[in-house]
Order: structure tokens, then sequence, then C-alpha cells
């Protein structure tokens, strides 16, 4: 299809979901992975997985990257010149559903640490590393909360998007790409793992995650800057940033409305 070459790429948060459809996607493009997660059993198994059915060599790093010690590791493994890195995937993540006005911020503390300080961290040692070599590809994993205004999650998801543009704008000329992936609504373990049942979710808005990372990595190919999986979120998007932003807060208040509702049924 499109990248490829006897090439490397590291996922982050490979092992589920989003970022496991991210690396079967590039495994079948022929590239060997390193995939970084808290769980190592899964690790482990996904990587055995994953290198039996494509005949490719795969890594794992065990790393908690709300952990400033764990994201340096993987941030070495990133700068390492004898093997190394052409694709990353920022993807790690979950839902952050606590609200600003809560006593408790460590769920902020963790999910900014998690979904933007290691993002960022992450990004720049690959980008470094990138273009000494004159080409490289630095994928964000964002989201289409990231156009509305619901809580944290929705700050940390426009953030993304923001920090990746700049990155861009400072590769600029360098032969490496940096690309923020918004997917709407895809069907993993993000909602369970937050509590959420999605049942306020219609049907036809969820997305299956291979079609998101597919539609994705053939955006980065064409070197886009923002990847937007499917004609019906791009729809969304382009809806969310020419409506007034009085109107996109009363959408944002009716969605999260409708989840708050769900989540005491
Ligand atoms: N699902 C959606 O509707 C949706 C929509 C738009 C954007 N996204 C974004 O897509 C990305 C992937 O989410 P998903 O839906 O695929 O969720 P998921 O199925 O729950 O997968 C999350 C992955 O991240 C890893 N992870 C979580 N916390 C981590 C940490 N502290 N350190 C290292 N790894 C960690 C998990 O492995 P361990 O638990 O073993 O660490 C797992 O591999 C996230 O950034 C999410 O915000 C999701």
């Amino acid at each position: 299809m499109y990248l490829s070459g006897m090439l490397t790429a590291l996922v982050t948060g490979g092992t589920s979901g989003l970022g496991a459809a991210f690396a079967r996607s590039l495994a079948r493009e022929g590239f060997n992975l390193i995939l970084v997660a808290r769980n190592e059993d899964r690790l482990r198994e996904v990587a055995e997985d994953l290198a039996g059915e494509y005949s490719i060599h795969v890594e794992v790093i065990a790393a908690d990257l709300s952990d400033r010690e764990h994201v340096e590791r993987v941030a070495q493994r990133l700068a390492d010149t004898s093997a190394p890195v052409d694709l990353l995937v920022n993807n790690a993540g979950f839902s952050v559903g606590t609200p600003f006005l809560s006593e408790d911020f460590s769920p902020h503390d963790v999910g900014t640490d998690v979904m933007c300080r290691a993002v960022a961290l992450l990004s720049g040692a690959a980008g470094r590393s990138m273009m000494h070599r004159g080409t490289g590809w630095i994928v964000n994993i964002a989201s289409i909360a990231g156009c509305v205004t619901m809580g944290q999650y929705s700050s940390i998801k426009a953030y993304v998007t923001s920090m990746t543009e700049s990155l861009a704008v400072e590769l600029h000329g360098t032969g490496v790409q940096a690309t923020a992936v918004l997917p709407g609504w895809v069907r993993t373990e993000f909602h369970s793992r937050a509590g959420i049942a999605g049942s306020s979710i219609p049907n036809f808005m969820w997305l299956n995650a291979d079609s998101v990372a597919d539609e994705a990595l053939a955006d980065v190919a064409r070197g886009k800057v923002i990847s937007i999986p499917t004609i019906r979120y791009k729809t969304v998007f382009t809806a969310l940033h020419h409506l007034p932003r009085p109107t996109v807060r009363w959408i944002s208040r009716q969605v999260s409305g409708a989840r708050k509702r769900e989540k005491k049924a």
C-alpha cells in the first residue's frame, strides 16, 4: 500500500484496541514492531501472535507512561541509532472523566502525563533521531473529542492535535512527518475500562479499529498532517469547526448529560 521496506515501528498501547490495530496493519506491511504497554503478560502474548502470524521481529517494552523514568526508557529506545525506529505511534490513552471541579486532581495528572507529556517527549525523541536520517513518521492519536468541550479528555485531545501540528511545522523540510489522527467512537476496551456502556451512542457512529488504523496509515503515506478516518467523522469535524462556539458547548452538554444518565442507570 504505502510505507514499506524493512522498517521498524514503535506503538504505545499496542496490546489493545486501536494500538493493536495499528500494530496489525503495520505488521501486514512487513514492519518489525516494538510494543509498549503496562501489562507484561499481555505484551508477550500479543508479540508472539504477531511475530508468528506475520514473520516479523517483535520487541516489547513494559512501561507505564505516567512514570517519568519509564517514559525515559522508551525515549532511549527511540534514540538508539544502532536499531532505528522509522515510525512512532503515540497511541496509549484512556478516558479521563473526573470533573475539573473535583478535589481529587490525580486522574488529571495521570491523563496529562500519559496523553500530553509522554506524547510530546516521545515525539521529540523520535523526531531528533529521524531527522538525522532524513526520514520517519510520527503518528499521534488525538480524537474528535478534542473538537468538543467535554472535560479534561477533550482538552487533552485538543492539545495532541495542536502539538502535532506544531511539530509538523518544526519538522517541515526535514523529511520527517507528523500526523495527528482524530478518530470518532471506536469499538475497543476504552469505554468498558472507563465504565461507559456507550448505549447512548447510535450504532452507525461506531467505527472498527482495523479500518481506522488502515485509513489513518494511508493518510500518513499521503503526507497528511491531520487524518480523520471515515467520511462520517470528516463531516462531524467540519461541522464542529463551523458551528458557533455556544452551539458546540450546547452539544457537549447534551452528550455529557446522556453519558451521566447512562452511568447512573
Ligand atoms: N475508542 C475510542 O472511541 C477512541 C476514540 C478516539 C481516540 N481514542 C484514543 O485511542 C487511543 C487508544 O485507545 P483505545 O480505544 O484503543 O483503548 P484501549 O483498548 O483501552 O487500549 C489502550 C492501550 O493503552 C495502554 N495503556 C493505557 N494506559 C497506559 C499507560 N499508563 N502506560 C502505557 N500504556 C498504557 C493499554 O495497555 P495496558 O493497560 O497494558 O497499559 C492498551 O494497550 C487512546 O489515546 C484514546 O484516547 C479512542
